[in-house]
């Protein structure tokens, strides 16, 4: 009241007559966004699970004057679909669980608050909105580390860990979240179970900790559990599923380490697992590829003519081909691959139209996909290639892969 008292004597004594000569309070065109009315709300849901003090965004968006400073780069970003970061094409094979997308409306009013500066508007309109709650493990069961940590070498490092859970009896894993040791240099981490005995003897076979690997485990018994890379979340598999794990298997967490700074940085990395000791249906990650395909030099968007391959004879199970119902999948090419799309004769499956290396997660549907012996599931891969030499699948980084990896339960 105090405050508001000089400028009230101030018009009181300017009179009615002189009004005019005021200046004017509002702009001539008001602005059609408000950061309170319109953005706080998408940010605080679509971008703040990320960009909030902790998360994985590098920056953060917790406040008016934190945002408003990077408008335009949220307005090109959520524009041209690289934020929030979730590839998979929205009228392919969902719902999934957890989809984060902004309609093109939403992208829209992004756009125009970049334009029209930022404006905070009233804090009045201010909406309460509920962010997601950050997904967390189910329970944590399991918490596994290399024994040392681990320096990479050179840019590029891809190296195996065997991380051994030393159980007497079968378990099921339920899920799982990789908490990297050094985020600016952990780019991906893929997880796997093998024979105790094939890991051990690759591990002993190379001096340090661990041993290099690249693209998998390189050991013939390995099944694979999941993957994690950045933006990827806390995998809870679904309810009643898991994945089965004998007691003469290990895990394996393979990493791969990218030292752009040139300074590598000692790696801890943490993975943790939840566990049952039964549960409805045993899961599987049945891994479905296309291996024998050649991408010619100097092609730009090229899909191999035998494309859409097709993969209904690997969905076997004991050398059978079995009823599965399909959960969830998620898609691997290396850092050529510019599109990834799976189908099944009931149609689209997951369509990752903008192949991004960065960003792989495993898309969890919303109703299991039933798989008959005899039904038609394809993979689709297309390349860009600007070297000189032809493509080929290979474990090494200049090398190509065209896999999707299905999370499948066998009993209907
Ligand atoms: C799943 C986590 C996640 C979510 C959700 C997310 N971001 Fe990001 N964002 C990141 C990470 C990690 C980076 C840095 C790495 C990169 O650029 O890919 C980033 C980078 C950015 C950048 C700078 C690079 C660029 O692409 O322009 C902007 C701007 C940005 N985010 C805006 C947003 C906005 C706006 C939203 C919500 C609409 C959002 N982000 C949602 C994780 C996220």
């Amino acid at each position: 009241m105090i405050r508001l008292l000089p400028l009230l004597l101030l018009v009181a004594c300017a009179g009615p007559a002189s009004k005019a000569e005021l200046p004017v309070a509002k702009p001539a065109k008001p602005f059609t966004t408000s950061w309170h009315r319109d953005i706080q709300p998408l940010v605080e849901v679509h971008c703040r699970t990320c960009h909030t003090t902790g998360g994985i965004g590098t920056f953060t968006l917790d406040t008016f004057e934190q945002a408003q400073a990077v408008r335009d780069a949220m307005a090109s970003s959520v524009k041209q679909g690289r934020m929030p970061p979730y590839p998979a094409a929205a009228d392919c094979g969902g719902p999934f669980v957890d989809e984060n997308r902004l309609t093109p409306a939403e992208v829209a009013l992004f756009e125009t608050w970049a334009q029209e500066g930022g404006p905070e508007g009233d804090p009045a309109d201010a909406k309460v909105v509920m962010r997601p709650a950050p997904e967390v493990l189910a329970s944590v069961d399991l918490t596994l580390q290399a024994n040392a940590p681990y320096l990479p070498k050179g840019v590029d490092d891809y190296h195996c860990f065997v991380i051994d859970p030393q159980q007497t009896e079968s378990r099921f894993l339920t899920g799982y979240e990789v908490v990297p040791g050094t985020r600016t240099q952990v780019h991906h981490v893929n997880l796997f179970s093998a024979t105790r005995a094939e890991a051990v003897a690759r591990d002993t076979a190379e001096a340090g900790e661990g041993y290099t690997c690249f693209g998998s485990s390189g050991l013939s018994s390995q099944n694979m559990v999941g993957a994690w890379a950045p933006g990827a979340a806390v995998v809870n598999f679904p309810k009643g599923t898991g994945i089965q794990l004998p007691p003469d298997r290990v895990l394996v967490m393979q990493i791969h380490y990218n030292v752009s700074t040139g300074t590598p940085l000692a790696d801890r990395t943490t993975a943790r697992f939840s566990y049952a000791t039964q549960v409805v249906q045993a899961a599987l990650v049945i891994p479905i590829a296309d291996n024998g395909f050649t991408v010619p030099p100097n092609v730009t968007d090229f899909t191999p003519r035998n494309h859409p391959f097709p993969l209904v004879n690997n969905l076997m199970f004991g050398g059978q081909p079995i009823t599965a119902r399909l959960w969830g999948l998620g898609a691997h090419m290396h850092t050529r691959g510019t599109r990834v799309t799976v189908a099944h004769d009931s149609g689209c499956v997951l369509d990752i139209p903008k192949w991004d290396f960065n960003w792989q997660r495993q898309y969890f549907r919303k109703t299991p996909l039933t798989v008959r012996p005899g039904d038609r599931l394809t993979i689709s891969c297309t390349w860009t290639n600007e070297t000189n030499q032809p493509l080929r699948w290979g474990e090494n980084t200049e090398d190509e892969m065209c896999i999707a990896f299905l999370y499948v339960t066998t009993s209907i």
